[in-house]
């Protein structure tokens, strides 16, 4: 196949309806403490990413989406605001944020930027303010501060549980001394939870939306958008009703009742969380560049998940049953079958996405004994995934992933096939839910280490000595990167990979240039005769073109791609027909007495 980029005609210029950019993005998520360090403190910054953004034009990316780079006391990586117009010193200045938005634009990449409206920082003036105002303040109605049960008030008002471990109700001291109300914070201590029936924080969002709308960014990544409402009264959560699912299929969360689909936790997917989307809808249908909002909304029954892309509401919503099927033809199957009906209902596209900041890397996920199993984290003491079978599965997923028509997301460092940290000792841990587990659960710092840039550098390149007045200068060398990075990592580093024949990163390009080119993110998909999950074989098709070009009027043909993937042990029968093919693997590797390999992907041009 050809493997330089073709020039894909801009969607109006084909006959068919103008497709908004994000339908079909390829979104490459940005953990800005880990990308690249500009200034050579050993962090990730806004002027690393501005540095690296050709890396990404080469790759072919969309757009760029930045976990938080905001004021933030950083107790949970910068999930914790303290305020939400400002950059975090850590990560530069506004004006770098500035800047980098020009230059990925000027690069033809959009920038998606997170959204934290669940709660903020501790460090918030809003909650510090809440603080000193006390119990029935408007200032405390911002938040959701309750009196505790029991005769001194002195036990929790309710048995709702923190994500991260632990009870969700946290006591405050009053300001004469004594033990006062609980507010509340489903994650870390230092993210109290916002109320969102309060009119002032409806209208701070608003706010904040424009203020990044107004810098030129081009969507929001809504954290934790499912989280929003919360039942009033604050009544316990029905422990006995849940995990009560036999059934193992897809919908199966155990968090939801299984024969109505009704959330059982009285503070996750509640039905008014919606109005919020449609309101902030509004806000963004009145800037004119189609800026778009994601949901993360951990919210397994499809069926709910994808109330979230309703007409009026997001754009697009994270799909994890996608990313928790791990390497198992009919877990995928299920998955995709499942997307595409409900996506279908409700007239959104779908997206697909395999790793995040959150989750251990599909690359060692698919390289334990189960490789679909999902593991929060994995240490020195636990199971240790083989890179290598694991890599070779990443790159068939790569193939099944961005074949898929749709919004297609990947995380930073996947297009180099790096593994997680699986051996990270516990002093170098940082996340809060390894410390509000007391270290019983290793928390999601694995996934989140610097990339490897340059093989032979300190660090593998991923800081460069500050060129002025930095932190550090070429002479003193840089700091050692905010979390170490395994030696597995050099190998893999960008410089060993970019421009080199079968690397992983080169597989990506081809992909991206050959989707860009086919329009494969719009086409039509449909299961293939080949389809065969008992077997371990995923086959499906993917056609697009068949109109004609507007401006002269010549057809365009129908161009129909074959996406196989072999799951199982052995080889299959790799179809015939085709004019053009594409492995995951070298063509010697990937096909064997004209079979595909265990393990292995096709993208066969049928003509
Ligand atoms: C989301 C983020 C995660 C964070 C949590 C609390 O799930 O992806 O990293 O810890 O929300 O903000």
């Amino acid at each position: 196949m050809t493997t330089h980029r073709l020039s894909t005609p801009p969607s109006e210029a084909r006959n068919r309806p103008v497709t908004p950019w994000w339908v079909d993005a390829v979104i490459y998520q940005v953990y800005p403490r880990s990308f690249a360090d500009a200034d050579g403190d050993g962090m990730g910054d806004l002027r690393g990413v501005t540095s690296r953004l050709d890396y990404l034009a080469q790759l072919g990316v969309d757009a760029i989406w930045l976990s938080p780079f905001y004021l933030s006391p950083q107790h949970d990586a910068g999930y914790d605001v303290a305020d939400y117009r400002a950059v975090d010193p850590r990560f530069g200045t506004l004006e770098d944020a500035d800047e980098m938005i020009a230059a990925a634009h000027e690069a033809g990449i959009r920038v998606v930027v997170d959204l934290v409206p669940n709660h903020t920082s501790s460090e918030h003036a809003w909650f510090q303010a809440a603080l000193a105002a006390g119990p029935d303040s408007p200032e405390r109605a911002r938040y959701h501060f309750a009196e505790g049960r029991g005769e001194h008030g002195e036990l929790p008002p309710n048995n709702w549980e923190s994500t991260f471990g632990g009870g969700a109700w946290t006591r405050v001291t009053e300001a004469d001394g004594t033990p006062g109300q609980w507010y509340l914070h489903l994650f870390d201590t230092s993210q109290p939870d916002l109320n969102w029936e309060n009119e002032e924080v409806r209208e701070e969002f608003r706010s904040i939306l424009r203020f990044w709308l107004d810098r030129g960014v081009d969507g929001f990544r809504v954290d934790v958008a499912h989280g929003l409402i919360k039942q009033p009264g604050y009544p316990d959560a029905d422990h006995s009703r849940m995990g009560m699912v036999t059934d193992a299929g897809e919908d199966a969360d155990p968090t939801f009742d299984p024969d109505t689909f009704e959330p059982l936790t009285p503070f996750l997917d509640q039905d008014r969380v919606h109005e919020v989307y449609r309101d902030w809808r509004r806000v963004l249908d009145s800037y004119g560049h189609e800026p778009m909002m994601v949901a993360e909304a951990w919210v397994a029954p499809l069926s709910r998940m994808f109330r979230y892309v309703r007409p009026g509401e997001m754009h697009q919503t994270f799909n994890f049953t996608y990313l928790m099927a791990g390497w198992d033809a009919a877990s995928l199957t299920h998955a995709i079958d499942r997307s595409f009906e409900q996506a279908g209902r409700v007239g959104a596209p779908n997206t697909w996405v395999l790793s995040n900041h959150d989750t251990v890397r599909h690359a060692s996920r698919y390289g334990l004994a189960d490789p679909s199993s999902y593991p929060a984290g994995i240490t020195a003491e636990d199971e240790q995934p083989d890179e290598a079978v694991g890599r070779r599965r990443a790159r068939a997923a790569a193939m099944v992933e961005l074949g898929l028509p749709g919004s297609a997301y990947i995380y930073q460092g996947d297009e180099l096939g790096l593994p997680e940290h699986t051996t990270l000792a516990a002093e170098h841990r940082q996340d809060p839910y390894f410390f509000r587990t007391d270290g019983k659960e290793p928390g999601r710092d694995g996934c989140r280490i610097p990339l490897p840039w340059a093989a032979d550098e300190p660090s593998y390149g991923f800081s460069t000595p500050a060129d002025d007045d930095g932190p550090a200068s070429a002479a003193e060398g840089v700091a050692a990167p905010w979390l170490p990075q395994p030696a597995s990592f050099r190998a893999l580093a960008a410089d060993r990979q970019v421009g080199v024949e079968g690397s992983v990163f080169e597989l990506y390009r081809r992909l991206l240039q050959i989707r860009g080119e086919l329009d494969l993110g719009t086409g039509t998909f449909a299961w293939s005769e080949h389809h065969d999950p008992a077997r371990g074989v995923l086959a499906f098709t993917v056609t697009s073109g068949g109109g004609r070009h507007l401006g002269s009027g010549e057809p365009i043909p129908a161009r129909t791609v074959l996406v196989m993937a072999n799951l199982s042990t052995d080889p299959v029968d790799l179809p015939t027909g085709h004019s053009r093919a594409l492995f995951s693997l070298e063509e010697a590797e990937a096909v064997q007495d004209g079979r595909l390999a265990h393990d292995a992907a096709a993208w066969l041009l049928m003509d």
